[in-house]
């Protein structure tokens, strides 16, 4: 049996563990080129990515770029104000269109002058009156994007199911914090010397917070408050509760009980997003794999209407910059370790602390067989 073949059945097994006896994965999983490879194609390939917040690009020509695996891509705001993500790609010999973020009128590409417009037409080529070429019919190609909750999500195939019949049920979850009038107060991007599902398995248990971040998120999240909540097909979330005795955070959108104001929720939308709402702060991650043990992750803090003064919001950026370097030093350590053979595969904590990995796991499991084949 190939390493992948056996990966994949190892995967099956697991998934087939009864809830009370939930075991991890081993190291292999995520140290193996080859499998990293099949999971590009099996899972990576054709899941929705979050790409960042409906409001980091508000005038129309608002653009900035990302990369889905091997495919670089422009978001941009068109003249109809609609988001469309584009390939960023020129269609002459390749170059990239853009880097970063910024307003234009056309993307002129830095390399023969080949101009297009906000929704992808070639606009201009100069010198190119070859017989056969027809710049009319000549366009970049766009993908497959949608919005919700004010994130932008985006999806390589053409053919994958609609971002919606992921997640219903996890709509219901944060419905009430109205995540979608939350206003992006900071963007920024790094990259991780990690697998991509050890950032998700990462952040979405509850099990290592009062450990791994004993002065940051201890004193308003600790793990012993920690309790498992909504999960379905594409996604899982915890209830990360906040001590009874803690001043109130920032009130919120009305209609938020008292339960939902003390308390943030952490969830995953998979395979690569995890964020955490709470009443007046959303903060997620947008984890983009690149190779088997490195990730580019991108982060953005939103912040409800005018909850949180200036200073409180600088706060909270300088707080969640520590969190996350917190994490990402442990996870780097991990992913050395990993390589071992002697990273086998341990039992998982009950529900409230590592179920959330249970249903990653049991995810991917699925989309495992559906994409059939010998791997
Ligand atoms: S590669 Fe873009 S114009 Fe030549
Ligand atoms: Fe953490």
């Amino acid at each position: 049996m190939s390493r992948v073949a056996d990966l994949r059945a190892q995967l099956q097994a697991t998934a087939s563990l009864p809830a009370d006896r939930p075991q991890g994965l081993s190291g292999a999983f995520y140290t193996d080129p080859d499998y990293f490879d099949w999971e590009c194609r099996s899972v990576l390939r054709s899941g929705w990515y979050c790409l960042g917040r409906t409001d980091e690009i508000p005038e129309p020509g608002d653009y900035f770029t990302a990369r889905i695996l091997n495919e670089p891509l422009i978001v941009v705001r068109g003249d109809d104000c609609r988001i469309r993500v584009l390939s960023n790609v020129c269609r002459h010999r390749g170059m990239p269109l853009a880097e970063g973020s910024g307003n234009t009128r056309r993307f002129v590409c830095p390399y023969h002058a080949w101009a297009y417009g906000r929704d992808g037409a070639l606009l201009r080529a100069a010198r190119m009156d070859n017989a056969g070429f027809d710049a009319k019919s000549c366009r970049l190609p766009g993908f497959a994007s949608t919005h919700w909750r004010g994130f932008v999500y985006c999806n390589l195939n053409p053919e994958a199911a609609p971002f919606i019949d992921a997640a219903p049920d996890l709509d219901t979850l944060v419905a009430p914090y109205q995540g979608e009038t939350f206003r992006v107060v900071h963007s920024a991007e790094e990259a991780w010397r990690t697998n991509w599902k050890c950032l998700v398995e990462n952040f979405m248990e509850g099990y290592h917070l009062s450990v791994v971040h004993p002065v940051t998120l201890h004193g308003y999240t600790p793990t012993g408050l920690a309790k498992k909540a909504a999960s379905g097909p594409g996604f899982t979330s915890y209830n990360a509760n906040y001590p009874l005795d803690i001043p109130p955070r920032g009130t919120g959108a009305p209609g938020l009980s008292d339960a939902e104001r003390k308390r943030s929720t952490l969830f995953a939308v998979f395979p690569a997003q995890v964020a955490s709402q709470a009443s007046s702060l959303l903060v997620s991650l947008s984890i983009f794999p690149l190779a088997v043990d490195l990730i580019r992750v991108k982060w953005t803090m939103s912040v409800f209407g005018d909850d949180l003064d200036e200073a409180t919001v600088s706060a909270r950026i300088a707080l969640w910059e520590q969190v996350n370097a917190e994490d990402r030093d442990k996870l780097e350590k991990l992913q050395q370790a990993l390589g071992s053979d002697h990273a086998r595969a341990g039992p998982l904590a009950g529900d409230d602390y590592e179920g959330t990995i249970r249903d990653f796991h049991l995810w991917l499991a699925t989309l495992d067989r559906a994409a059939g084949g010998s791997g």
